[in-house]
């Protein structure tokens, strides 16, 4: 992977382990945290010192990787009963994005056809992981890119506001949302990011906002309230956001949030974006209905900052993810270029 010297990279392969940018400390520190097993790997995953979709994708590659190193076995078939296993525990990390489930899918695959002895897989499997990466790279590079053609001629330099991270922490690198922003920026044609806080574990407030610091990218932060009042104030002339995952309709999911949001910009005319990868669409599910939502633990809700803030005795719900319906969906960006939500059941029929 080339890799330029200023960039954010939440995910590294150096000296026979894992690097991973921190990013429950983010922003106000910034350590990076070793990985050398596959359990270790899961940890960071549900933990999410590693996130985002394409992000958790490529950690999960690694962790594959990593778990075959750990097992002693010169028999095939053990090997792959063994590697099984370590499918299964990076599999019960994280529900929602199908990255993950994409990824190791793509580890195990690269495994079963290798024909060499059980070293000469190993191998394989660190390319493979590798090449996941530097693939994913390129994917929202090229995201970014096709990004420019939906940005309105008319307005010039635009406001543009985002929900959660998908930037280059919750990628290879670039961003997929941010990669759209990133590119804007580039060309001229960005006067500032709207960033929504994205409670409750402020994804956006600590990490988007950090990311565009970084880069001198304006950034204004809101919390997520703010949203439908910015747009009725005409403060915004576009949404984009990211996905987790977005089914063969066309229905996305991403960051809690993501659903109102769209709403209020389908109210105010506001054009309303998904930036993905191809990966991140699950043709086997017709409808948003289906894809598997992740709840989180309480302690989410009810603290910020390890401080209690709720009255004692209340109940808490804490969905990490919604599901936007296709209808609410102007165009999904993709590395193939912008298409329509719709443009997927056409496309579902023809590989059916
Ligand atoms: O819970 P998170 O922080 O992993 O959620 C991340 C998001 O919802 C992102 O918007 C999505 O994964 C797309 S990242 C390019």
């Amino acid at each position: 992977m080339n890799l330029a010297a200023n960039h954010i990279y939440p995910v590294l392969w150096s000296e026979d382990k894992v690097l991973l940018i921190d990013q429950t400390r983010l922003p106000g520190e910034y350590t990076m945290v070793e990985i050398s097993r596959s359990s270790d790997m899961a940890q960071a995953i549900k933990t999410m010192i590693v996130r985002g979709a394409p992000a958790i994708g490529v950690a999960a590659a690694y962790g594959m990787y990593l778990g075959s190193r750990e097992i002693k076995t010169s028999d095939r078939a053990k090997f792959l009963q063994h590697l099984e296993a370590v499918a299964d525990l990076l599999r019960q990390t994280r529900p929602t994005a199908v990255n993950l489930f994409w990824a190791i899918a793509r580890m195990l695959r690269t495994a079963y056809e290798e024909i060499g002895t059980i070293d000469e897989i190993k191998i394989t499997l660190l390319e493979t992981a590798q090449t996941i990466q530097a693939e994913d790279l390129a994917t929202c590079q090229a995201i970014g890119d096709h990004g420019l053609t939906v940005l309105p001629q008319t307005l010039g330099k635009l406001r543009i506001l985002t929900h959660c991270n998908a930037g280059s922490l919750a990628t290879a690198g670039y961003g997929t949302a941010l990669g759209v922003v990133r590119s804007a920026w580039r060309e001229q044609r960005l006067e500032r990011v709207y960033a929504d806080e994205t409670r409750p574990r402020l994804q956006g407030a600590k990490l988007t906002a950090w990311e565009c610091v970084q880069e001198h990218i304006p950034v204004t932060v809101i919390a997520d309230s703010m949203a439908a009042h910015c747009m009725q104030q005409k403060m915004i002339d576009l949404v984009v956001v990211g996905a987790d995952r977005i089914a063969a309709n066309g229905d996305a999911a991403n960051k809690i949030g993501t659903y109102s949001l769209a709403i209020a910009a389908q109210a105010h005319q506001v054009p309303f974006y998904v930036a993905a990868p191809f990966s991140t669409i699950d043709f086997d599910l017709v409808s948003g209905s289906q894809i598997p939502i992740e709840e989180r633990d309480a302690q989410e809700i009810y603290q910020i900052n390890d401080i209690d803030i709720c009255a004692k005795g209340a109940e808490f719900y804490n969905p990490a993810f919604d599901v936007t319906p296709a209808s609410l969906i102007t165009g999904i960006i993709t590395e193939k270029g912008v298409i329509k939500p719709d443009f997927l059941i056409d496309h579902r029929r023809a590989v059916a």
